[in-house]
């Protein structure tokens, strides 16, 4: 049974061999202060029953705009042809639905609030499936789940291009892999669709600084360099 219990964290582990990959370094070190039964241990209230349901969301209305809106403030719920998301852990959802230790590496996008796609509304409570009741049509919620530092398709995130570990000064990167995935994704039409995007990032420049205290210096330059970017994306 060792064995068993070997090759599997292995293999886990080995589906991340990212270097420099602070996240998956410590939950590596982590691990190793678990026994075996602690590492293997259910805990089955941590996760959702397939069988929970919320009660049906009612709206008197829903319908969209006569006409494609011109201005931010003229668009309803039933506009938005688009959701897309960009952030750290909290987007990439990891470890949201896992009920052992092992499970922690598994980013379950799919129930992401801003952005997860799992089932409807009446499943999960996202960002994206309370647009999906005005836009049944949405693109871009994300579909399943990923495992940290494996490279997923878009078939996989969605439009959750959140990468976990990632500080504010990753956005740029972030930014650009959103954009070009937007103008070659070929059901949007990228100069006239509503698409609404949510950033949570930040939390690991706090965490981040204790351990290294050269980030606020990287942070700084990423202010004075970067941000550029930001007002010349195209
Ligand atoms: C969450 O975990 C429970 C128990 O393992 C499972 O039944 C359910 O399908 C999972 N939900 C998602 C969205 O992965």
């Amino acid at each position: 049974m060792e064995w068993l219990f070997i090759a599997v964290v292995t293999c886990l582990l080995a589906l991340c061999p990212v270097e420099g990959d602070d996240w998956r370094l410590e939950y590596e070190e982590g691990l190793s202060h678990y026994s075996e039964e602690a590492l293997r241990k259910e805990f089955p209230e941590k996760s959702r029953p397939i069988s929970f349901k919320h009660p049906i969301f009612m709206c008197p209305d829903m319908s969209p705009s006569s006409s494609v809106p011109t201005s931010v403030e003229l668009v309803r719920a039933a506009d938005i042809k688009v959701i897309a998301a960009l952030g750290d852990s909290l987007t990439t959802a990891i470890g949201a639905n896992a009920t052992t230790v092992l499970g922690i590496p598994i980013e379950f996008r799919h129930v992401s609030w801003s952005i997860g796609g799992y089932g409807s509304f009446q499943d999960v409570i996202t960002l994206a499936n309370i647009i999906r009741l005005f836009n049944p049509n949405l693109v871009g919620p994300a579909p399943s789940k990923t495992v940290h530092g494996t490279p997923a398709p878009l078939c996989e995130t969605g439009f959750n291009l959140a990468v976990t570990g990632h500080n504010t000064f990753n956005l740029p990167e972030q930014v650009r892999h959103l954009i070009d995935s937007l103008k070659t994704y070929e059901d949007i039409d990228f100069d006239m669709d509503w698409k609404l995007l949510t950033v949570l990032i930040g939390m690991n420049d706090i965490c981040d600084y204790c351990k290294d205290k050269a980030l606020l210096t990287k942070l700084f330059l990423w202010q004075a360099t970067d941000r550029r970017f930001f007002y010349s994306i195209k």
